[in-house]
């Protein structure tokens, strides 16, 4: 895996300065095995949904994060069945590789499969693991600022997913990166976003997150109007939109969390999972208040006018 010819990712060159990017790369240095005893074996990272209480047994934190990707993609394939074989996806910010690995089951025609990331401590996991079972899966230490320099633009993209990233970016950042979709994605492709997201009135109210004590690098909160319009002003026709999972469940899933730090750090964990652990019962009010939602989102590309 590591062989010049065959590297476990390929670095590509960040084109713009960007002080925030390595507030993010911190949140996520912890080694995968202390975000495993939080967030589950599979490290899934964006929420998920349980369907209490209708749910026959408990639901661990790695089924209620797949059943959340699993309905994202059936709402995505459900609008067309030429969704249902892309051919070439890309996963932007993949995490450790949770939602690449599953994509890669689910779609086992599909060419080719890239996920890009600016923490080099996950790509190396996702390496291993995910590009190490499936050679079609290729991994770029790349800003989502600098989509446009992906490797073979001559093959569009058919469909990107793109969960719990643009928390991160600074406007700027979701701008360029979603410019820079439009033209790497066919007309008609599907872009998969999964995002907590405010109210206006809940960011007319805010104080700005001093960042030396934003361990978790969401200081650019950002709200469904903002998102949507970029989207709109940017090439897309927002084809599904729905909170999903409900307050509830992302409740549920932010405490769960939080109930997994106490048992196995409950001295002292590291600057984001202390993070978490502060933020969890604040947020879940939020969140049951619905000052804060958990959004998907499927855009489309527009045909070129
Ligand atoms: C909350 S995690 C979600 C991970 C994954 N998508 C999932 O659903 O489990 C956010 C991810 O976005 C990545 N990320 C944040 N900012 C980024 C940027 N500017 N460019 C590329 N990746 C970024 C982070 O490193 C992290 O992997």
């Amino acid at each position: 895996m590591n062989s010049v010819n065959d590297p476990a990712y390929e670095v590509l060159p960040a084109h713009r300065g960007d002080s925030f990017r390595e507030h993010v790369v911190r949140a996520y240095e912890d080694a995968p095995s202390d975000w495993q005893k939080v967030l589950g074996d599979q490290l899934h990272f964006q929420w998920g949904v349980f369907d209490h209480p209708d749910s026959p047994r408990p639901v661990s934190l790695d089924e209620a994060g797949l059943r959340h990707l699993e309905r994202q993609l059936a709402i995505a394939t459900g609008l067309g069945p030429e969704h249902s074989t892309p051919g070439r996806v890309l996963d932007v910010g993949c995490g450790w590789g949770a939602t690449l690995r599953h994509l890669a089951r689910v779609f086992p025609d599909c060419r080719r499969l890239d996920g890009i990331n600016i923490s080099a401590e996950q790509l190396a996991h996702c390496a291993e693991h995910v590009r190490g079972a499936d050679r079609r899966v290729h991994l770029y230490l790349c800003d989502a600022a600098d989509i446009a320099a992906l490797p073979d633009a001559e093959q569009p993209y058919d469909l990107v997913v793109v969960r719990g990233t643009i928390t991160h970016f600074p406007p700027e950042v979701y701008e360029t990166a979603t410019e820079a979709l439009a033209q790497r994605m066919r007309p008609g492709a599907l872009l998969v976003i999964s995002e907590t997201l405010y109210s206006e009135e809940f960011l007319a109210d805010e104080r700005p997150l001093p960042s030396d004590t934003d361990h978790l690098a969401l200081g650019h909160r950002k709200s469904l109007r903002y998102v949507t319009d970029v989207l709109r002003d940017r090439g897309f026709d927002v084809r599904d939109q729905r909170v999903l999972p409900s307050a509830e469940d992302a409740a549920r899933w932010v405490l769960e969390l939080k109930s997994n730090i106490d048992v196995h750090f409950p001295e002292e964990a590291s600057p984001p999972l202390e993070a978490i652990r502060s933020m969890a019962a604040t947020l879940a009010v939020v969140l049951l208040q619905h000052e804060a939602s958990v959004h998907s989102i499927v855009a489309e590309r527009r045909e070129a006018a």
